[in-house]
């Protein structure tokens, strides 16, 4: 939810900037928690529909309790939201809809472009296909600092296991291509914040947290890199202390984005 809180609003812009309306029926795969659907729900407005999809259960379970919390504050602006789970690739609608939009799902599956190719299926004609990823090889600090570089190593390091790339984002294009689709258009967005910023070195200690308990290649607990960055409880403060005295700031990974539309009549923007 720390992510979702920075990147939400580069999200919300660009599912505006690809025609996202009021109205539509959009299904959005691999939804987690929630958020991308919340935003995209805000956007139709009560005359659309929008479904999430994920294959984990207790997600799912997450995004409607939130949705529960959000639907019961005030008389609802948004369009009818649910989640339900399905595992790509295999997933059938009754009726095609508007728009099929993801985040932080596509550049990790084994088959992006089977899959890519089954959604646009579910896509009417001239509705939109639109995903977004992170290209992560912007994330450093600037100027280089000792701490706060090395904790943004091991999560890079961690990030490649099992030959991953640091570039999903970047090669959301060519995903587009192989997949038929018509040229993708394209928007990057990278945030970065100082020692104000009260998103960017949580979200960093967070994330290292999380990849070092999960005992990853460059990263485990125990490790020379791991020692020398010390106690996890401690060092949201160290690195605060290190970029603010070297009045630094860190450069989050890239925000990419990439949408085509299905061949046919009309784009069905309002
Ligand atoms: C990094 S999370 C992104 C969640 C959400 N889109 C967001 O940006 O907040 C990736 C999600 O994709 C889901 N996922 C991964 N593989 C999937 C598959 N084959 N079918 C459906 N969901 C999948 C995971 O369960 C997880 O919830």
């Amino acid at each position: 939810m720390l992510q979702a809180r920075l990147y939400d609003p580069i999200t919300e812009h660009v599912l505006r900037l690809a025609g996202l309306g009021r109205g539509m029926r959009v299904l959005d795969v691999g939804c987690g928690a929630g958020d991308v659907s919340f935003l995209a729900a805000e956007i139709v407005g009560p005359t659309g529909a929008v479904l999430g999809i994920d294959a984990a259960a207790d997600v799912l379970e997450v995004a409607r309790s939130r949705a529960a919390v959000r639907g019961g504050s005030g008389p609802s602006t948004q369009g009818c939201l649910r989640f339900e789970q399905m595992t790509l690739p295999d997933v059938a609608l009754e009726e095609p809809v508007d728009a099929v939009i993801g985040r932080l799902v596509l550049g990790h599956l084994p088959d992006p472009v089977a899959v890519l190719r089954h959604l646009s299926g579910l896509v009417r004609p001239g509705g939109l296909i639109l995903f977004q990823d992170f290209d992560n090889f912007s994330l450093r600090v600037e100027p280089p600092t000792p701490l706060v570089r090395t904790v943004l190593k091991s999560v890079a390091d961690a990030l490649t296991v099992k030959g991953r790339s640091l570039g999903a984002g970047a090669r959301l294009y060519s995903l587009f291509h192989q997949a038929g689709l018509a040229p993708a258009r394209l928007s990057a967005t990278t945030p970065m914040g100082g020692a104000e910023d009260a998103t960017v070195l949580p979200l960093v200690v967070q994330t290292y947290r999380a990849l070092s308990q999960a005992a990853l290649p460059g990263i485990s607990r125990g490790d020379d890199r791991a020692r020398t960055i010390g106690d996890v409880e401690t060092l949201l403060h160290r690195m605060h202390q290190e970029i603010t005295t070297e009045h630094a700031t860190v450069i989050m990974p890239t925000s990419v984005t990439a949408w085509s539309r299905t061949p046919g009549a009309g784009d069905g923007t309002s």
